[in-house]
């Protein structure tokens, strides 16, 4: 009898821990960037104590491993049960339409998520009234970071459009410093040739790009290739060995003067390095992109058969909740999705950054999954790779028309 309920007792535990539940959070949010991504995991657990959160991350910037791991997981069938993905095309071009996603325009309702996120990125990330996932935040794609203190021990201020930017960085070569522009590996570069291209087409002539209204062949956009391959003069020879923390580490300790980065450079300077803004680190928005706002957003979604559905619904209303936006965005240097975000938890960084989200001309980044379907994206590496050592302007430009065309952006 008492063996009985000894096994009876073993039983009703074991049930009660898979009835509890398990998460698995699909990130590349690992190492430095992770801080954020656990901040929101610790309000879920808050929540749901007994649930069991696997925070699987495979690192790698801008998720170009991430990805690669995902599509193996999603077409072998086992999927994540909520994976980030970039709004934007990066998710609809690619699991949405292959029908591995789940819609969640009735989450938007019961959540209220319809009337706190700003109707542009709702579209973003909706196709035919249909919501694929759940923004986290807003990052801002062109800003150019800097170590103040050495922008003065140089006697240099920060230049406003490229061409300014060429001066400066001879300027800076003649006073001995050999790397005045630090990039890192491939995608950090095509980040860099999205602020060169914006700043040189403006705003207008980036959207004519996507919306195919202007050849990738067309004179403006050769020129701006040659002035990319200029700007490319002026950095570090071993680019291609460094990840993007590795590169804003050169601005810190005053090896190179400038470098173009998203705001989770903010991130990683007040998170990881605990540096203030404006005396640790300095920033502008990237020359020539003045009043523009080159947006990108992180997303979760919730693929069709994952097998803890309930608990990633629930971690879909976490994400997406005030708490836990005001939560993650002020340790990764992004702002709130949400427009009733509380400003007096973020930094002055990311103050000057929500401002300018309201005030400037808004457009979507390539790299970072949001203006092009990925099929474009994808290959885009190769071509930049390939510009990098040949500074073949022309030939760079009628390879990304070839893009063009083939994804169906231009005829
Ligand atoms: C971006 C992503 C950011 C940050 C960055 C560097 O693509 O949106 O949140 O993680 O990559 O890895």
């Amino acid at each position: 009898m008492k063996k009985a309920l000894l096994i009876a007792a073993a039983l009703a535990v074991t049930t009660s821990a898979s009835a509890a539940g398990k998460l698995e959070i699909f990130s590349w949010w690992s190492g430095d960037e992770g801080p954020a991504l656990e901040a929101l995991i610790k309000i879920y657990k808050a929540k749901y104590p007994s649930v069991t959160v696997d925070n699987a991350t495979v690192s790698g910037g801008a998720g170009t491993n991430a990805k690669a791991v995902l599509k193996t997981r999603m077409l072998g069938g086992t999927p994540p049960d909520s994976f980030q993905a970039h709004a934007g095309q990066e998710l609809i071009g690619t699991w949405v339409v292959a029908n591995r996603m789940e819609d969640l325009s009735s989450l938007f309702k019961s959540e209220g998520f319809d009337k706190v996120f700003p109707k542009d990125l709702i579209k973003l990330i909706s196709t035919n009234g249909k919501i694929w996932s759940v923004p986290v935040n807003v990052h801002r794609s062109n800003v150019m970071w800097y170590n103040p203190a050495k922008l003065k021990a140089w006697g240099v201020t920060v230049p406003k459009t490229w061409p300014e930017f060429i001066k400066t960085c001879s300027t800076l070569k003649a006073k001995g410093v050999a790397a005045p522009l630090v990039v890192g590996e491939n995608w950090t570069q095509q980040h860099l040739w999205e602020s060169v291209m914006i700043g040189t087409l403006g705003a207008q002539g980036w959207e004519n790009l996507w919306s195919g209204k202007m050849k990738f062949t067309d004179p403006k956009v050769v020129g701006a290739f040659t002035t990319f391959g200029k700007v490319m003069d002026c950095a570090n020879k071993d680019a291609s060995g460094l990840s993007w923390q590795q590169a804003s580490d050169r601005i810190i300790d005053g090896t190179s003067a400038f470098n173009v980065m998203g705001d989770w450079a903010a991130g990683y300077f007040t998170t990881t390095k605990k540096l203030a803004p404006n005396t640790g680190f300095g920033w502008a928005a990237a020359p020539g992109t003045t009043k523009t706002f080159v947006m990108l957003a992180d997303s979760f979604g919730l693929p069709k058969g994952a097998k803890d559905r309930a608990e990633a619904v629930n971690w879909l209303k976490v994400l997406g909740s005030k708490a836990g936006q005001d939560a993650f965005n002020p340790l990764k240097g992004s702002i709130a999705a949400r427009t009733d975000s509380d400003l007096s938890k973020y930094n002055t960084y990311s103050k000057s950054a929500a401002a300018d989200w309201k005030s400037n001309k808004i457009v979507g980044s390539l790299v970072h999954g949001a203006v092009a379907p990925e099929s474009f994206t994808s290959a885009f590496g190769a071509v930049i790779d390939q510009f990098v050592a040949s500074k073949n302007s022309a030939g760079a430009a009628a390879a990304a028309q070839q893009l063009a065309v083939r994804a169906g952006i231009s005829k």
